[in-house]
């Protein structure tokens, strides 16, 4: 009765993000939490669920992580906050110098942001104020198709999926959308390579940057492809004078099986935004990384009006801050990116049996990531619903993507756990089947 009190007493007072309200009178449950630790979520009347999604993929180490509570508690008692404006600290110079070391070469300046979408509205905004700097308006931003960068009235325009981004059409800035390859196979991202080519070759006089989310398309149903699109966009950025925006956002961070997906792709953007797993969950904080050079462009005498003004109140927090540096420690006291390599293959293995499911079109995987994309049901059948719901009542947190269900965990999860997941899904598909 409790988890009910509180439902209504929610509803009363609260608008809920990416949720049609009315959904919550019948037909989709709004569960109170009360507590978590590791992988687990406790309601009000103590029934658990495996948090299979790591809360909007931002968990990486567990709720209530040990280490990341004391480091948090032990921030709180000597600075919790300060304008970042002519003032600095040791949590932010640290971080910095930390994700310097971590990314790809070249990265050397960070600008601080507050979450995902804002450090993408800090990438865009930089890139077209770098060319202009240097005396040439570049008004265009390209970006693939069914790609998803955020929800701001920027990071929305350079997005492609409809459900988000149609509403808005009239009032968003016009970029263009170039195909993305269209699986993880080389011939693939060599179609889509010569598509942008052409795109580039006819228009880079007016563009000033293509963003991209490496490797994995997360919001866009989970569609991956080859690293190998990466390595050539590099060239053809560089060809036609065309920054690379790295979006990691969602993939930063050991989720692609390295710690930034872009280095599978051997090369550096000259713009990184990172967030999500930047503070393991915990709170909101978002990095954008850039070169030197594009740096330089905006370094000048005062009164040149070069500089990049833009600001938010809670730039650089140092809580934030103090947790994503015991984000790095972990990272590095615990050798994740080579310990998580098992669980990877491990949930491969978990995968196999989906693929003699009827209702299953294709099984995807990079890293940590699992996606199975199902056939035979249309979007008024709401099959993620009852996919949903269904999970919750075995203790399962999984939240499917229209028709693709998939898998993104914390990555202290353990084997067993993974494995009642995928049972559990297994159960569920073949029920519905
Ligand atoms: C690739 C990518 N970029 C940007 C964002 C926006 O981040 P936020 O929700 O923190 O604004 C997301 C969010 O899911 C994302 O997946």
């Amino acid at each position: 009765m409790i988890n009910e009190k509180l439902k209504q007493e929610d509803l009363k007072y609260i608008w809920h993000p990416c949720s049609q309200m009315k959904d919550y009178e019948n037909n989709l449950p709004l569960i109170p939490i009360q507590s978590a630790k590791g992988v687990y979520l406790k309601d009000y009347e103590n029934n658990q669920y495996i948090d299979s999604i790591s809360s909007w993929w931002v968990n990486i180490f567990g709720h209530q992580n040990r280490y990341i509570n004391k480091k948090i508690k032990k921030q709180l008692n000597t600075l919790e906050h300060v304008i970042f404006a002519g003032f600095t600290h040791k949590p932010a110079i640290n971080l910095a110098k930390r994700i310097i070391n971590i990314t790809p070469k070249g990265l050397d300046k960070v600008f601080f942001a507050d979450n995902g979408s804002s450090g993408i509205e800090v990438a865009l905004k930089m890139s077209f104020h770098y060319h202009k700097n240097l005396g040439k308006i570049k008004p265009k931003f390209v970006s693939l198709k069914n790609s998803y960068h955020g929800e701001t009235m920027g990071a929305l325009a350079v997005g492609d999926v409809e459900l988000y981004k149609d509403t808005y059409k009239n009032i968003i800035i016009d970029t263009i959308q170039t195909p993305a390859p269209k699986d993880q196979t080389k011939k693939s991202a060599n179609i889509a390579i010569k598509k942008v080519e052409k795109l580039f070759k006819k228009y880079h006089e007016e563009i000033s940057s293509i963003i991209i989310e490496p490797l994995i398309q997360c919001a866009g149903y989970m569609k991956m492809y080859h690293p190998i699109f990466i390595t050539k966009l590099r060239i053809l950025c560089d060809k036609y004078d065309i920054h690379l925006i790295a979006d990691e956002v969602a993939v930063g961070f050991g989720r692609s099986g390295t710690m930034f997906a872009i280095e599978q792709a051997k090369v550096s953007p000259d713009f990184m935004v990172v967030s999500k797993g930047l503070t393991g969950g915990y709170l909101p904080l978002a990095l954008t990384l850039t070169t030197q050079k594009i740096y330089d462009a905006f370094y000048c005498n005062y009164g040149e009006y070069k500089a990049f003004l833009h600001s938010h109140s809670y730039t650089g927090n140092a809580i934030a801050c103090a947790c994503a540096n015991a984000v790095l420690d972990i990272f590095e006291k615990e050798d994740i990116i080579n310990k998580n390599q098992k669980k990877i293959k491990y949930i491969s293995k978990q995968l196999k049996r989906f693929k003699n499911l009827d209702n299953v079109l294709e099984i995807r995987q990079t890293g940590f990531i699992a996606a199975i994309e199902l056939k035979g049901y249309s979007s008024d059948q709401r099959i993620n619903l009852t996919i949903y719901k269904e999970a919750l009542k075995n203790g399962i947190f999984i939240r499917p993507l229209g028709n693709v269900v998939y898998f993104m965990p914390p990555y202290v999860i353990k084997k067993q756990e993974i494995k009642r997941v995928f049972d559990t899904l297994f159960e569920i598909l073949v029920k519905i089947s």
